[in-house]
């Protein structure tokens, strides 16, 4: 959508990285559970995640819909010396090629119809990563998304994942960078 692209392309436009450049946490924590080989981030940002799983030796494709953001992205991936390859589109028409990858990455972006084009995108016996807010991050943190439709109700996450094995799953209050933040987790097989 275009007002994504403006609101994002602002957010990015700064010179810092508004997003940090540490992998998410979990991401970190639970790498040796992801299967090596074609990798696609969606809605990757400056990169932080999609950095972090090329220098892990993943072959990771990185969309996102802000030219200011996979521009960041780039630039972090030439200084830490590990190539990704970007691609900028929207994700409400993007077409995620079938069975193409053994990883999908979803972090802290939330668009429901597109489920089952990331199923559709993995292979079999590859896996997704996902995390991002839950209702109950709006009690604890002023911070995250304003609409309630980008916070995921509970045991949504897990639902949505159903046809998939689970591997991990939790739903709670986890700190990244010193803020505090309610989350669903996950990593799920497709089967
Ligand atoms: C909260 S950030 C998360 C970035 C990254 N996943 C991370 O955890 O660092 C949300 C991202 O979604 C992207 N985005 C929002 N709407 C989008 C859309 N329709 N298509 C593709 N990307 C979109 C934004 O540009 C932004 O980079």
């Amino acid at each position: 959508m275009r007002s994504d692209k403006k609101r994002w392309d602002a957010r990015f436009k700064g010179k810092g990285f508004a997003l940090g450049k540490d992998p998410n946490p979990f991401l970190k924590k639970h790498i040796r559970l992801l299967p090596k080989g074609k990798a696609l981030d969606l809605a990757a940002g400056e990169g932080r995640n999609a950095i972090f799983l090329a220098q892990r030796g993943f072959d990771v494709g990185a969309v996102d819909i802000s030219e200011k953001g996979l521009r960041k992205a780039k630039e972090l991936a030439n200084e830490t010396g590990v190539k990704i390859h970007t691609f900028l589109a929207d994700l409400d028409t993007y077409n995620i090629e079938k069975e193409r990858y053994d990883l999908v990455a979803n972090f802290y972006f939330l668009k429901r119809s597109l489920i089952p084009k990331i199923k559709r995108g993995i292979k079999k016996g590859g896996r997704i990563i996902f995390e991002t807010y839950i209702l109950e991050h709006r009690n604890i943190s002023s911070e995250g998304p304003k609409d309630r439709k980008y916070f995921l109700k509970p045991n949504e996450l897990l639902r949505l994942f159903k046809d998939f094995r689970i591997l991990f799953y939790r739903e709670g209050i986890v700190k990244e960078g010193g803020r505090r933040k309610a989350v669903a987790s996950l990593i799920a097989q497709k089967e």
